[in-house]
């Protein structure tokens, strides 16, 4: 049994897809021990506490610098012995201490097909305002391994989808959530946690 660590900023749905997912037996041999926010507002701390998983926030403005929020987030992840950290709608770059600490063993959903339109000042809307701009016809989500640089570790799933006549960054933005990011997030988990992913030379491959 995997315990994994789900960190979020905003509305959680990403979120809400791994708690359904757990209880629909969709992702296998994991427990969410913990949610963390770098936002006390976040809805995605309402979705955890009405699940009755233990959420808060550590927010870097509580602290001197990022080694001192990175420590902070590391005890807690060690408090309660966090196989894999989940970043799910997470808008704080995670210090070099986590990434050392959990090689391997942090990973991200990108709303785009990476290395399409991703990497720093990539996130949200403005990432299907890019998709628009440049005119592409396809778009999608992309889970992969957490290294220091923004959105380039090794790329574990990612799921295609159409864009279409009209679009708007909101509009294609939900389709890329509700037919990509629920759908592979949740899966990559799952993987994991069946121990079906192995990352050889930056590569990841995933044995059925
Ligand atoms: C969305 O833009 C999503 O594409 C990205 O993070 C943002 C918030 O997602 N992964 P969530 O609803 O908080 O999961």
């Amino acid at each position: 049994m995997q315990k994994i660590a789900v960190c979020v900023s905003g509305s959680g749905t990403n979120l809400q897809a791994i708690i359904d997912g757990v209880k629909n037996g969709k992702i296998r041999q994991t427990e969410i021990a913990l949610v963390v926010s770098n936002k006390k507002e976040a809805y995605a701390l309402e979705r955890a506490k009405k699940a009755g998983i233990d959420a808060e926030c550590i927010s870097p403005k509580d602290f001197p610098d990022r080694e001192a929020f990175g420590r902070a987030m590391l005890d807690r992840f060690e408090q309660y012995d966090i196989d894999l950290v989940v970043l799910a709608g997470y808008l704080v770059i995670i210090p070099e201490i986590l990434i050392r600490q959990y090689k391997n063993r942090i990973i991200n959903i990108h709303p785009s097909l990476i290395p399409a339109h991703c990497g720093m000042g990539y996130y949200g809307l403005k990432v299907h305002e890019s998709v628009l701009a440049m005119g592409n016809k396809v778009t999608g989500a992309t889970v992969h391994f957490v290294d220091e640089q923004a959105d380039h570790g090794p790329i574990l799933l990612q799921k295609a989808v159409m864009v279409q006549e009209g679009d708007t960054p909101e509009i294609l933005q939900k389709r890329v959530m509700e037919q990509a990011e629920w759908e592979i997030l949740p899966r990559a988990i799952d993987l994991i946690g069946q121990g079906s992913v192995s990352i050889v030379n930056g590569i990841a491959h995933v044995k059925l």
